[in-house]
């Protein structure tokens, strides 16, 4: 590679670097309520670039989940725009949606959501089978990255036979399994006593940044995010940026 190849790559990292996964753009979206509605998100704008570790907090009522499940094409907005690698979901029909969410997006809720079932190992594989990839590929994936959560001694075990902190960890692993190039995590640690919450926590943001991948975390607990590129608070309908990239505190 000449001078000039390797200066047209440096260029091009640096572009890619900066380029959003995922945007939120000026979002309304309300609930129907006792005959009228009800405003949640009135203008809410959000955006994480490739490899950022970006948080949103805010009390609880404050809309997050519902910012979330739109950023997740779990929901649509009401006006607004939220765009996933460059597909505005708002144009997508609800199969290509369900196809986005299995391939590109990771998803980590509260509560585990496993299967009950099946085994740890089965839960983890089950987003790979859905998009078809080889089962014998899947499931080498699958052991490999409950090992990276620290669970090669409870592939077989099921939902109930784990501790919560294990059943969050097996929804981290399948949360990568398809290699998403984001996580999406709506207060994932919410379930959880302190000790083990940090350790969740951690190990989320380590496995993120392990593979490159960005991460979108919602939580109430202002206390938990440290180490993320950038704090932004929904407060009122709206964002608002509190942390910058460079960690310097603008009001938290
Ligand atoms: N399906 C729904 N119908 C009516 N109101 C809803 C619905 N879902 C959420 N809400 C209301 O919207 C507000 C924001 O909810 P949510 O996004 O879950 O907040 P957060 O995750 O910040 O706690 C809350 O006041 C909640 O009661
Ligand atoms: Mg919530």
């Amino acid at each position: 590679m000449n001078e000039w190849e390797m200066h047209r790559r440096d260029a091009e990292d640096a572009d890619k670097a900066d380029s959003p996964v995922i945007e939120g753009i000026d979002i309304y979206k309300s609930y129907p309520f006792k005959g009228g509605s009800l405003p949640v998100l009135k203008g809410a704008s959000l955006c994480v670039k490739e490899g950022e570790a970006v948080a949103v907090v805010g009390v609880s009522g404050a809309g997050k989940s519902t910012l979330l499940h739109l950023l997740a094409a779990l929901d649509r907005p009401d006006k607004g725009q939220a765009i996933l690698n460059g597909h505005d979901l708002g144009t997508l029909s609800d199969k290509e949606l369900a196809e986005i969410r299995n391939k590109q997006i990771g998803l980590i809720f509260q509560f585990h959501h496993l299967l009950p079932e099946f085994t740890a190992l089965e839960n983890c594989l089950m987003p790979a089978l859905i998009s078809r990839k080889s089962p014998k590929a899947v499931r080498e994936r699958a052991k490999e990255l409950l090992g990276q959560v620290g669970l090669s001694h409870r592939l077989e075990h099921k939902p109930t036979e784990l501790s919560c902190g294990e059943q969050q960890r097996v929804a981290i692993a399948r949360a990568l399994i398809n290699n998403p190039g984001i996580i999406l995590a709506d207060e994932p640690t919410g379930n959880l006593d302190e000790g083990t919450s940090r350790e969740i926590y951690e190990l989320l943001l380590g496995l993120t940044r392990e593979s490159g991948h960005s991460l979108l975390i919602v939580t109430h607990d202002r206390n938990l995010v440290k180490e993320v590129n950038r704090v932004v608070e929904l407060s009122n309908g709206k964002t608002v940026e509190l942390y910058t990239q460079h960690g310097h505190k603008l009001r938290f």
